[in-house]
């Protein structure tokens, strides 16, 4: 059974979505102090969230059975995405399903601040019947300024367009070519589009360029008179100085549904009369929470119960079926990392390399070298090394862990080779798969075989003549330990040169026995290897 907690309010449409979902149970907590939250989070696979809960390092750093964040909305700035993914869970938002709500509202805020809807509403209210203190200006033939011109921006700029004003737009992920075809005149420079309009809404992320974005300085530059929205987030537009410049007269006005703080502790911004201000109402649709709500939970559904990796930002996306087409690989690159980890144990890891070819260079190797890495380093780590950390728990470390492809398979439809470099030297080994789900070791270092990577492995190196491998059977076989499989490879063709041996044990010989067979030539090395058995899947697999 999956548990999922809810800490803030989700439209029913998407409990009702995890409900009727068997196998999933739904734990619904609300109002929780941050020590709660880390509390509430041990005993579940998973959390939807939106913005009312704040996950910070300290409540994600050791959370061993938390599996996955679902955000049911656009802004990931309330979960410390760096700390979940050391934690190897992973951050899934919903973002378009409040696209048109967020553009909605900053348009109803930019009208309703061009003709004071919300001072005349209040003096009506108050009894009064005053038409002199409202006038307000036009939108049409106004200049509009739209900061980040991804979904929500690019909304507003066509609602904008169909109100008959210009449009500028300043983002640096957009090319010209769209901005001439939406007629949006494209900036590069955030200093001059700030001195050309008469409104300029923002709708960029917050992050650490865009915050104070418009600042002091570049208010200074804007016309007098300008009147400035914030439907994003709080900070974007430093508020000290948008106070100042309001207070001062240099801004007629402002919109503002987001703050630093929310709710604002500091009053001056929000309490002057010609800031018209919403408590963060931009996704508050019925329509907008009903869809986000929907696509969290279902997006929670399919990574516990499908592995399946969508509207992740901290990972690369993987539908259902790649991720069962892709499980082979995924188990092959982790054992090939186990079996690495243990046959360099003691020698201190340096870098590694991962060479796809054939069939599996075309597969998402980026997911499969970060399973051949959880595999390399889980042995060594105290905290869980899974596909969604293994990358920045081996930067954290200085492993620098590279990986390339290319065409030549030698003899196999598909190769993954990984190449160790420690300080005492290189480690070696290949593996492939053979109908589409039989995992071999087809290399180790220099020697050839077709060995299974399962179960107890005794890797025999000596020099290849008579009487070895019964010299082996005989003393594995008076220690009562069954050999279940046995693969041969030599260095040449020719016997007498160095070869190996690859079996497969039902059981862990004695110390004795490996001495035994350790000291019966004087250049034989032996090591043992444990490896997942033959049909485990993966570890971290949420579902099997
Ligand atoms: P998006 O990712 O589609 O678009 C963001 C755009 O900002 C991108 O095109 C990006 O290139 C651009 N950008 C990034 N850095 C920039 C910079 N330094 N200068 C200029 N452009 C930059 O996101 P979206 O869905 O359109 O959301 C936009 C904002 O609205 C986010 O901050 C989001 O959190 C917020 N939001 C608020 C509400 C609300 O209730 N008020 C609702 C939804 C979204
Ligand atoms: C978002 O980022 O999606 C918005 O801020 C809306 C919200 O969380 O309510």
């Amino acid at each position: 059974m999956h548990r999922v907690l809810i800490t803030d309010s989700l439209s029913k449409a998407g409990l009702k979505v995890l409900e009727q979902t068997p196998g999933i149970e739904v734990v619904i907590r609300s109002g929780l102090t941050p020590q709660q939250v880390r509390e509430e989070l041990k005993s579940v696979d998973a959390i939807i969230i939106r913005s009312g809960t704040t996950l910070t390092a300290e409540i994600l750093e050791g959370q061993e059975r938390l599996k996955c964040i679902a955000r049911a909305g656009v802004g990931v700035d309330n979960i410390n995405l760096e700390a979940a993914t050391r934690a190897g869970v992973l951050v899934m938002n919903t973002p378009s399903g409040n696209t048109i709500s967020t553009a909605e509202h900053t348009f109803a805020m930019m009208l309703a601040l061009s003709r004071n809807i919300g001072p005349a509403h209040a003096s009506m209210k108050a009894g009064k019947w005053d038409r002199k203190s409202f006038q307000g200006t036009q939108l049409a033939g106004k200049t509009l300024a739209v900061l980040g011109l991804g979904r929500i921006g690019l909304s507003v700029a066509a609602r904008a367009r169909a109100f008959e004003m210009n449009v500028l737009g300043y983002d640096p992920l957009i090319s010209e070519e769209k901005c001439k075809e939406l007629g949006i005149q494209l900036f590069r420079d955030v200093d001059e589009i700030v001195t050309r309009c008469d409104y300029l809404t923002v709708h960029t992320p917050l992050t650490e360029e865009t915050r104070g974005i418009i600042n002091a300085e570049r208010l200074a530059k804007m016309k007098k008179g300008v009147r400035i929205i914030n439907c994003a987030r709080g900070g974007i537009i430093d508020e000290q100085d948008l106070a100042a410049a309001i207070e001062s007269g240099h801004v007629a006005g402002a919109a503002l549904d987001v703050f630093v703080d929310e709710p604002p502790t500091d009053r001056r911004l929000v309490d002057l009369p010609k800031v018209l201000a919403t408590p963060h109402l931009g996704a508050s649709t019925d329509e907008a929470q009903e869809m986000v709500s929907i696509e969290a939970a279902e997006l929670v559904v399919a990574y516990l119960q499908r592995n399946e990796i969508r509207c992740a930002v901290n990972m690369a996306p993987v539908s259902a079926q790649e991720m069962v087409e892709l499980q082979h690989y995924l188990n092959l690159c982790y054992r090939l990392g186990l079996l690495s980890a243990q046959m360099i144990r003691g020698q201190g890891l340096k870098t590694a390399e991962v060479v796809y070819r054939g069939d599996a260079a075309a597969r998402k190797t980026r997911l499969l070298t970060n399973a051949f890495t959880a595999g390399l380093l889980e042995g060594a780590l105290d905290e869980s090394v899974n596909v969604i950390n293994a990358t920045s728990v081996a930067q954290a470390r200085g492993i620098h862990i590279r990986e390339s492809a290319t065409g030549d398979c030698e003899n196999f439809a598909s190769m993954v080779s990984v190449i160790v470099e420690t300080g005492q030297g290189r480690f070696e080994a290949s593996g492939t798969i053979f109908g589409n789900q039989f995992m071999r070791l087809v290399r180790l270092n220099e020697f050839q075989f077709e060995a299974y990577l399962d179960g107890l492995l005794l890797i025999y190196r000596h020099r290849d003549v008579p009487g070895v491998i019964g010299f082996i059977g005989t003393h594995l076989g008076e220690d009562n330990v069954n050999i279940a499989q046995m693969a041969l490879g030599r260095r040449s063709q020719a016997p007498g040169g160095a070869a190996a041996a690859i079996l497969n044990l039902d059981s862990t010989p004695s110390a004795e026995t490996l001495s035994k067979i350790r000291a019966y030539q004087p250049d034989t090395k032996v090591d043992i290897v444990r490896l997942p058995p033959a049909n485990a899947g993966l570890p971290w697999l949420t579902a099997r």
